[in-house]
């Protein structure tokens, strides 16, 4: 969906993006990862040509993005800005219609479109009528995120979307981002300086540093075999919490005993998700959760203290 070659960007003697390749298939979540001042914004910016290359070339879509222009490619592809980018003196109704105002949408489609966004985002349509400096810091980033999504365009940049808040409200944000029907299906590529957020949201990373992509891979891939030191330092705070958000359910789906019968009530994960999400739902009083396999429709039941036992298990079959 994605294709990007030997893109650079020099301001003066910055060489802000050195030199980059990197594919991004359809429907994936790519993740650039990486310090402030590496290159995450000015390559995002690049893909929708808010930033033209200084070399290189990218395609979306299959096509070349150079040859189209730059208004109506920005209306296929949607951008969520860092700091949310609401602009003040417009309501919320007004910052959401920005692109349907320039495709002429007309009142009823807008309005239409505006209401389910709002409902799947659990944002009031009280709201509609207030200033962005009227709403908390988890409200204005998911009106941010409503803008961007509003014309249902296939792919979705996404500028350090969670970076303003506050840690319980990142978490909450990130958990419904996951679960939002209207993610699903998009190709997205999100930038974010917190190795946990790229573990939790991304199946594809790249780590960047000074302008260039030092690896990219899945976050099983990045943490199991890293190509140099820098990644293994990169990757060192948090290890246990960091391995369990890339080892899926799946990975470890044979080391988890099979259910013989389920309780009706139970909670129901599928294996696409990490462990470490399965074990967020074990905490207090649930002591089970079902995990059922979308391939197969098998269905099992597991308590903490199983998918801790499966994750050594799992550990143990990797590389020394
Ligand atoms: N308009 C600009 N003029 C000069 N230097 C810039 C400009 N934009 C970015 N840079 C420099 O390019 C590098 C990468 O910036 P940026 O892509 O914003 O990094 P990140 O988003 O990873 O924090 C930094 O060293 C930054 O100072
Ligand atoms: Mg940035």
């Amino acid at each position: 969906m994605i294709r990007v070659q030997n893109l650079s960007k020099q301001y003066g003697q910055t060489m802000a993006v050195d030199n980059i390749s990197f594919e991004v298939a359809e429907g994936d979540n790519l993740i650039l990862l990486g310090t402030s001042g590496c290159g995450k914004t000015t390559t995002l910016k690049m893909l929708n040509r808010l930033i033209e290359p200084t070399a290189g070339k990218i395609w979306i879509g299959g096509e070349d993005v150079t040859a189209q222009q730059p208004e109506l490619l920005r209306q296929n592809i949607g951008y969520v800005l860092q700091n949310n980018g609401l602009f003040p003196h417009y309501t919320v109704a007004d910052n959401i219609a920005i692109v349907p105002g320039l495709l002429k949408w007309d009142k009823e489609k807008t309005q239409n479109r505006t209401h389910e966004l709002l409902q799947k985002l659990h944002l009031s349509t009280d709201l509609l009528s207030k200033y962005p400096a009227q709403l908390s810091g988890g409200q204005q980033q998911r009106v941010g995120l409503a803008r961007a999504l509003i014309t249902n365009a296939p792919v979705l940049l996404m500028d350090e979307p969670f970076g303003a808040l506050d840690n319980i409200t990142r978490t909450k944000i990130q958990e419904e981002f996951k679960e939002l029907d209207e993610l699903q299906r998009k190709t997205i590529v999100m930038v974010t300086h917190d190795v946990h957020e790229a573990f939790e949201l991304g199946n594809r990373i790249a780590i960047m540093d000074k302008g260039q992509i030092v690896q990219m891979g899945t976050p099983a891939q990045l943490l199991f075999k890293p190509e140099n030191d820098f990644i293994r330092n990169f990757l060192k705070t948090q290890r246990l919490q960091l391995e369990l958000k890339a080892i899926t359910l799946h990975d470890v789906w044979y080391s988890l005993p099979s259910a013989n019968n389920v309780p009706v009530a139970s909670l129901e994960l599928d294996t696409n998700e990490n462990i470490w999400r399965a074990m967020q739902y074990l905490k207090g009083d649930v002591k089970h959760i079902m995990i059922k396999s979308p391939q197969t429709n098998e269905v099992k039941l597991v308590t903490f203290e199983q998918l801790m036992a499966a994750y050594h298990q799992y550990q143990n079959t990797l590389p020394a």
